[in-house]
C-alpha cells in the first residue's frame, strides 16, 4: 500500500502513477475537514506571511486564548481551561500528571482493548501485549478494567487509589466499542463519589467526529479532562489540546513560581493556534457534525444492507462517521480451513488481505483497528460525499463476497504469506 501520492484534496488521494484513492482512514481520524481544506490552507498561508510572533516563549500568545475560548464553549460542562501540546501521546501525559497533582493520589485506571498512545505513560494505559513488550517496566500503580463493566470498575474504583479513569467515551482501536446507554453517566458517577477524575480520550472520538463536539456529549458526561488531537489542526500541523475543570488546572499552577512546571516548547505555537481555529471555523461553516451523522446513518444503512447473509460479518456499528465493520470466523469448512490457516500465520492475517484488496482492487485505503484485528475501522473525512459512500458500499460489498467464496482471496493470500515467512 506504499505508493506514492501527487495531491491529496477532500477525501480523494490522487498517486503518480494516475491513480485515485478514496480515503476512508483518514489518516486515524486526522482529515476530519478533508485533505487540505483551502481554507485551512489559506489561513496557514496568511498566518506565514503576517511574519508574527510564532514562539516568543515570554509573551501571553492571543491566538491560543482565542482557540482555548473556542475549545472551552464546545465543551461546555466543567470544562474551563486548556493546555495545549503536540501529540495525543503527550495530552495523556499531561493528563496523568494533573491528575496526580489534583488527588495526591498516584493509581491510574483505564480499560481493556484501550489506545492512548505509545508515549511511557500512555502506553501504561494502552492495553496489549504488541504495544507494551521490551519496554517495560512502564508506571506502576495502574490496571485495567473491561469497557462496560460498572461492577468492575465500582470495585476498583472503591480502593480511592485511583487517580483518574482514562476512557475513551467510544473505544475506537478497541473495535468501535459503543458502551451501554447509561454506562459512562454511571461510571461518572463512580468517579465523583471515590474523588477520581475522569479523563476522556476523545483523541479520535472528538472535533464532531461522532456528530457532536465531542462522544463524551452523546452520552450526557461532563469528564473533568478531555484530551483533544488529530482532527485539531485539520492535518497540517501536530497539535493537541488537554480542556480541564479550573480547579484541575489550579492544582498544578498553585502559585507565580510553579507558573511553568508544566510546559512544552511547541505548546502554543501560532501555526498550530490559527490551525486549530481555521478548522473549528471549517466544521461549524460547513455544518460537518450534522452531517456526519446522517451520511453515517445512512452508510450504515447501506453497509447493513449490502452484507446481509454474509455469514462472516457479525456486526456493522457506529455512530456518526466513526464506523466499525466487525468480522468473524466462518462456519462452512470450505472457508473455516484457509480462515484458521491464516489465523496461524497472524492474527490480523485476514483483516490486512480485506484491507490491502480494497485498496488494489478498488481504490480504497482503510485499517482494521489497531486492538482488535478483526473490526475493519470506517472513518472517512466528514466531508466525503453520498456518491463516494456508496462507492465504498459496493467495494465493501466486492471483497466480503470474494471471502465467502474458497478461491483467489484466499490462495493468493497464503502464497504472498508463506513467501513473506520464507523471506
Ligand atoms: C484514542 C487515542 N488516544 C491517544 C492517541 C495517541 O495520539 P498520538 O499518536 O498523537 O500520540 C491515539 C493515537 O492513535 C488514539 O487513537
Amino acid at each position: 500500500m506504499n505508493v506514492s501520492y501527487e495531491c491529496c484534496l477532500g477525501t480523494e488521494l490522487y498517486t503518480a502513477d494516475g491513480r485515485r484513492i478514496l480515503d476512508f482512514l483518514s489518516g486515524y481520524c486526522v482529515h476530519n475537514i478533508g485533505h487540505n481544506h483551502p481554507t485551512l490552507v489559506s489561513a496557514l498561508k496568511a498566518e506565514l506571511d503576517k511574519t508574527g510572533p510564532v514562539m516568543l516563549q515570554t509573551n501571553v500568545p492571543e491566538l491560543a486564548g482565542e482557540l482555548a475560548e473556542r475549545l472551552c464553549g464546545l465543551a461546555g460542562g466543567r470544562i474551563s481551561k486548556v493546555f495545549f501540546a503536540s501529540s495525543g501521546s503527550e495530552g495523556i501525559e499531561t493528563a496523568i500528571k494533573f491528575a496526580r497533582a489534583y488527588t495526591g493520589r498516584t493509581g491510574l485506571l483505564a480499560c481493556e482493548r484501550a489506545f492512548h498512545g505509545l508515549t511511557c505513560g500512555a502506553l501504561s494505559l494502552t492495553d496489549g501485549e504488541y504495544w507494551r513488550k521490551g519496554f517495560g517496566p512502564l508506571l506502576p500503580e495502574t490496571a485495567l478494567v473491561p469497557f462496560g463493566d460498572l461492577n468492575a470498575l465500582e470495585k476498583e474504583l472503591g480502593s480511592e487509589r485511583y487517580a483518574a479513569f482514562f476512557v475513551e467515551p467510544i473505544q475506537s482501536e478497541g473495535g468501535v466499542q459503543i458502551p451501554g446507554e447509561h454506562y459512562l453517566r454511571k461510571a461518572q458517577g463512580l468517579c465523583r463519589r471515590t474523588g477520581t477524575l475522569m479523563v476522556a480520550d476523545e483523541v479520535q472520538t472528538g472535533m464532531f467526529r461522532t456528530g457532536p463536539f465531542l462522544a463524551s456529549h452523546h452520552f450526557d458526561i461532563q469528564p473533568d479532562v478531555v484530551v483533544l488531537a488529530k482532527a485539531l489542526s485539520g492535518g497540517l500541523v501536530p497539535v493537541s489540546a488537554v480542556l480541564m475543570s479550573d480547579d484541575v488546572h489550579q492544582s498544578v499552577f498553585t502559585s507565580f513560581k510553579r507558573s511553568i512546571v508544566h510546559a512544552s516548547t511547541f505548546s502554543e505555537n501560532s501555526l498550530s493556534m490559527r490551525a486549530g481555529l481555521a478548522t473549528l471555523n471549517v466544521l461549524q461553516s460547513e455544518r460537518l457534525g450534522e452531517r456526519a451523522i446522517e451520511l453515517g446513518a445512512q452508510l450504515r444503512e447501506q453497509l447493513t444492507e449490502a452484507l446481509l447473509g454474509y455469514e462472516m460479518v457479525k456486526d456493522i456499528r457506529g455512530k456518526g462517521m466513526l464506523s466499525g465493520i466487525e468480522f468473524t470466523a466462518p462456519q462452512r469448512l470450505t472457508l473455516r480451513v484457509p480462515f484458521e490457516a491464516f489465523a496461524k500465520i497472524h492474527a490480523a492475517m485476514f483483516g490486512q488481505i480485506l484491507v490491502m484488496r480494497l485498496f488494489r482492487d478498488s481504490g480504497i485505503l482503510t485499517q482494521i483497528c489497531g486492538n482488535n484485528f478483526m473490526v475493519l475501522k470506517v472513518a472517512p473525512p466528514l466531508v466525503a460525499t453520498a456518491s463516494q459512500l456508496a462507492e465504498f458500499v459496493a467495494a465493501v460489498r466486492r471483497v466480503v463476497d470474494l471471502a465467502h467464496h474458497p478461491g483467489p482471496f484466499w490462495s493468493e493470500a497464503l502464497g504472498l504469506a508463506g513467501r513473506a515467512l520464507a523471506s
